[in-house]
């Protein structure tokens, strides 16, 4: 029923002209993976790559991303992984409020759906349209409730390609992610 659902809400969101973000994509990239996952991946919006492809995180991010959940012992199809805005942003731009809010019932839609044990927004822009929160680097590793679902933010990948630093520290949040999503705490 779930997967029937989510490719649904797939079609749907490949006809969307809710907002500007429609006229210049080229694909939509409505979010992919375990339709029954335990971990959703919230990203802020997808890129050129994303776009050309319509799959989430497959540019450089996307490498890093891979590569830091194997580290944490998730395969990419073990979760569900998506983005706060379903299309490309003109020049990679922030997406904007009003886009945010017409594509928001998507978002929360799938998680509807998907019904994960935890929600993970990385980076800055996930955590402020995800969770009204700012500040990544002092919210990483916390874990929110809210409308009764758990939240727990952590870097974005490519934070971790500018300092690498942020790396190690977004592996083992990730680890933590994996071990809430099996029923610890
Ligand atoms: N960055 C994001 O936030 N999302 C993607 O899908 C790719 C890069």
């Amino acid at each position: 029923m779930t997967e029937e659902e989510i490719r649904s809400i797939k079609k749907e969101i490949s006809g969307c002209t809710r907002c500007v973000l429609s006229e210049n994509r080229t694909n939509t990239v409505p979010g992919e993976g375990n339709s029954d996952a335990e971990i959703v991946i919230i990203g802020e919006a997808p890129g050129k790559n994303e776009d050309e492809s319509g799959r989430p995180f497959v540019g450089k991010a996307g490498d890093v991303l891979t590569e830091t959940l194997d580290k944490a012992g998730l395969k990419r199809e073990d979760i569900f992984i998506t983005n706060v805005v379903k299309c490309r942003p003109p020049e990679n731009r922030d997406p904007r409020k009003k886009e945010v809010k017409k594509c928001r019932s998507y978002l929360e839609r799938q998680l509807k759906e998907i019904d994960p044990s935890i929600i993970v927004p990385l980076g800055n822009s996930a955590l402020k349209t995800v969770l009204d929160e700012t500040k990544i680097s002092e919210k990483r590793g916390e874990i929110f409730e809210k409308n009764g679902r758990k939240y727990m933010p952590t870097y974005h990948p490519a934070a971790t390609i500018y300092n690498r630093k942020l790396r190690p520290q977004l592996v083992k949040d990730l680890e933590k992610i994996v071990e809430i999503s099996e029923g610890g705490s």
